[in-house]
This record gives C-alpha cells, structure tokens and sequence, in this order.
C-alpha cells in the first residue's frame, strides 16, 4: 500500500467519532498530537472534517494513540468500507505438509476438513488431533488446513507451542503472536486486553489458526471466541479434556495394510514384494508408528544397494531399534524425549515399573508392580493414557481391560539411555 491512498470512514463521521473518542481518553488535541507523532494542526484539520480523506497511516497513529479496542478503531478506519480501507495483509504461515499421500488416514482427515468448512460458523469451537509421538499429528492437521486454507480469507496463522529445544509458547506469548500475525493496531500492553483484543479480532476475521504440540487446556484457551468467524485446529500431545471441543480424534498406529502401504509407497512395492518376509518384519518393528516406518522408508530410498533384509536385521535387536529410526533431523528418540520430558517423576517411575507387563496390562498389574493402593493405581493409569504413551485397549470377553505400552513409549524407557549416548 502507498503512502497516498486514502482511507477512512466519510470525512464528518470520522470527526465526529474522532473528537468523541480523545475526550474519553481524557486528551485534549495537544496531548493527543503529543502521542501519536502527528501535528495539533492536523488533529484538529481531522476533527473538523476539513481533512476530507486522511491517510490511513495517520488515522493507525491516532488509535493507537488512543488506545481504542479494535472494534472502534476498525470503524475509524473505515472498517465498514472495504473498498476503501482493506484488512491487513493476511498471513499465510502454514509450513508444508507433507507431499505424500497420508496413509490410514482418510477418514479423520475428512472428519476434518469437514468440521472447518461447516457453513454456519456459529460456536467453531477447536478441533483436536490427539496422539502419541510420531503418529502423524503434526502432517495430519498440515494436511486438513492446507486443503481448506481457501475458506480462510484473513489467513492462516501456525504456531508451535513446544518448539524443539527452546520453552513452551505461554499463553500470553501466544496471544500476541497471534494478534501481530493478524496485524492491524498493535496489540495492548496489558495482557487481559491483549487478549481481549484478540477475541475481537477472532470474532471479525475469517482466520485459521493451527497450533502444534499443545499440552495444556490454558495454552488453547485464550482462542476460544463464541461467535469466532474463524477456526482453530490443534494437534496436541495429551487430551485436553477440560476444553470445549467439537471436534476430537485420537489417533494411534496405523494398521497393518495400511502401514504396509505406506513403506511400499516410499520404497517401491516391487523391492517390498521381492523380500515379503523382510518387508512384514519392518512392519513389525516400526509397530504401525508413521514416523518409524517414514524413516525406515527413507533409510532404504537412501540406500539402494541394501536391501530391506539389510534393514529388518538391523532392527530386529530392540537394544539398537532406537539408536536406528533416525535419519537427519527426524528421530523415533527424540519425538519420544519431548513427551517424556513434560513427565511428572512418579508417572516415569511407573513406566520403568510396568516395563516386564509393557505388553499387556491392567489395573492388576498396575497394583501389582506400581502401586498397592488401587485408586492411586486408576488416577496413574488415567494420567498415562491422557498423556498417550500407553494405547487403550478394549474390554475382553471377560470384561477386562488390557493396555499396552506405545512401542516407542517402551523402547525408550527400556533403551533409551543407550540410544541416548551414542547421539
Ligand atoms: N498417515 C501417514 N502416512 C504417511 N506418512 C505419514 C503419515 N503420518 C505421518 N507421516 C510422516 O511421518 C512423520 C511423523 O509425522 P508427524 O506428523 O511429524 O508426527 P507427530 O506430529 O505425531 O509427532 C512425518 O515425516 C510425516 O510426514
Ligand atoms: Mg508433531
């Protein structure tokens, strides 16, 4: 935009709002030109309706001086005229998603897509992708915003809230990252009215906002708008129980077929074909994880003179198995450490403890090698399963209900040390 368009509401209407809005502020035209770096004498051309189209960056100044809410200070710039004043350019923050077909996961995926462009806004309350490390959380909900990024007109706004290697994203942090990715006035210094000022922009623009690796409720919760014109999509890394949501999804390792499917699609079907037998041992070994068989994928596109034989025997000893799902930047380890870290000490001790029943277990078993006491047993099982490292299982015919650690989950806490000090 140049320095000579023009914008704002018609010339008296701006005036009169403009002399209405410092004397609230308790200003006189001095003070306020004091404020905003612009001349008395242009405050008071504004105020009189002799300035008849003023640049929109002197009236950006003068709200800002003001410190009008940004409903207000829309209206003064013209808000309600599109074709005179448009929105700030609009953000387009998402990181690629992944180019490959996403396997096993077509039906959430349209979950959704179809969630996001529901037509009557109304309560867009989160949508939440769940699930253990590698799972796939992170390509999946890339993959849903990319496709209904057109829906989205004021942008796309993507923020991790756990990067690698640096702190959590606050809430307050998270507030103004998203309020300056939208642009328009900056944002209040008082984190209460930053985040009211982000309800009303949520409440006006047609944004997406996708967070990645949430893992608390207070982390999502500044987002949440009634009469939101947007939507928020997020890919968590424990249930958020607390939080109103319409829309939740667990997601876990893929099956069989599926995880077949998706070597096959990296390494080729007829080098998977040769080697039948290698082929379900890798399988195997990556337990249906996305991100175990993506670097399995890429280890053997990698190396065209190994075969996946070559691969299957490197893995089959599950002391190395970890120390081996690793190319570059991507690694079975670390996705792991990151949900580790976040742990409680009693809720690592207890996935030490239950290690000898890692494949199957249930309440029993939690009394018999964590805790005596059953209700401390339940609450620990509880916290495991939210904080997805162990996959739910179903009731048997006996009614039982049997777990089992996430095999990752489990490689780590048996081996991980060691694949640890190799890095
Ligand atoms: N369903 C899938 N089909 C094929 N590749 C996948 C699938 N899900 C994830 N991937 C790949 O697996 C890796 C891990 O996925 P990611 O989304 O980073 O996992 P998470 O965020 O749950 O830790 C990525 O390289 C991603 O491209
Ligand atoms: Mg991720």
């Amino acid at each position: 935009m140049t320095g000579d368009e023009r914008h704002g509401a018609p010339a008296p209407v701006l005036a009169a709002a403009l002399v209405r809005a410092r004397e609230a502020a308790g200003l006189t035209q001095g003070e306020l030109a004091e404020r905003s770096g612009l001349s008395v004498r242009a405050i008071r051309n504004l105020e009189t309706g002799r300035t008849a189209r003023p640049r929109r960056q002197s009236l950006v100044l003068l709200t800002g001086a003001l410190g009008l809410p940004a409903r207000e200070a829309g209206r003064l710039l013209g808000a309600g005229h599109p074709a005179t004043a448009p929105e700030p350019p609009a953000p387009a923050e998402l990181p690629a998603a992944p180019r490959h077909r996403l396997a096993g996961r077509g039906a959430v995926l349209a979950d959704l897509t179809a969630h996001l462009t529901r037509p009557s806004p109304g309560q867009r309350w989160p949508a939440v992708v769940v699930g253990p490390p590698g799972a796939g959380k992170t390509a999946l909900v890339l993959r849903a915003a990319h496709e209904v990024r057109g829906r989205f007109p004021d942008g796309q706004v993507f923020v991790d809230l756990h990067p690698a290697s640096r702190l959590p994203v606050t809430a307050d942090t998270l507030v103004r990252r998203v309020l300056r990715s939208l642009g328009g006035v900056p944002a209040p210094e008082s984190p209460e009215e930053a985040r009211a000022r982000l309800r009303d922009t949520l409440s006006r623009r047609r944004a997406l906002i996708v967070l990645d690796n949430a893992d608390s409720e207070a982390q999502v919760r500044p987002l949440l708008v009634d009469d939101a014109r947007g939507a928020v999509l997020v890919a968590a890394r424990c249930e958020l129980f607390a939080l109103p949501t319409l829309l939740r999804r667990r997601i876990g390792p893929l099956e069989p077929q599926d995880a077949h499917r998706m070597l096959a699609a990296q390494v080729g079907a007829e080098r998977l074909r040769a080697e039948r037998r290698a082929g379900a041992a890798l399988v195997e070994a990556c337990a249906g994880l996305p991100l175990a068989l993506h670097i399995a994928g890429l280890w053997l596109a990698a190396r065209p003179g190994r075969s996946p034989a070559d691969l299957a025997d490197r893995l089959a000893d599950e002391g190395e198995r970890l120390r081996v799902l690793r190319v570059g930047d991507l690694s079975v380890w670390s996705s792991v450490t990151a949900y580790h870290r976040a742990l409680p000490p009693p809720l690592r001790t207890a996935l030490r403890q239950l290690l000898p029943v890692a494949r199957d277990f249930g309440i029993e078993e939690m009394t018999a090698h964590v805790t005596p006491d059953r209700s401390h047993a339940v609450d620990l099982l509880e916290e495991l399963l939210h904080r997805q490292l162990v996959e739910p299982g179903r009731p048997d015919r006996a009614g039982r209900v049997r777990h089992r650690l996430y095999d990752a989950v489990r490689l780590y806490v048996a081996h991980g040390a060691a694949a640890r000090r190799t890095r």
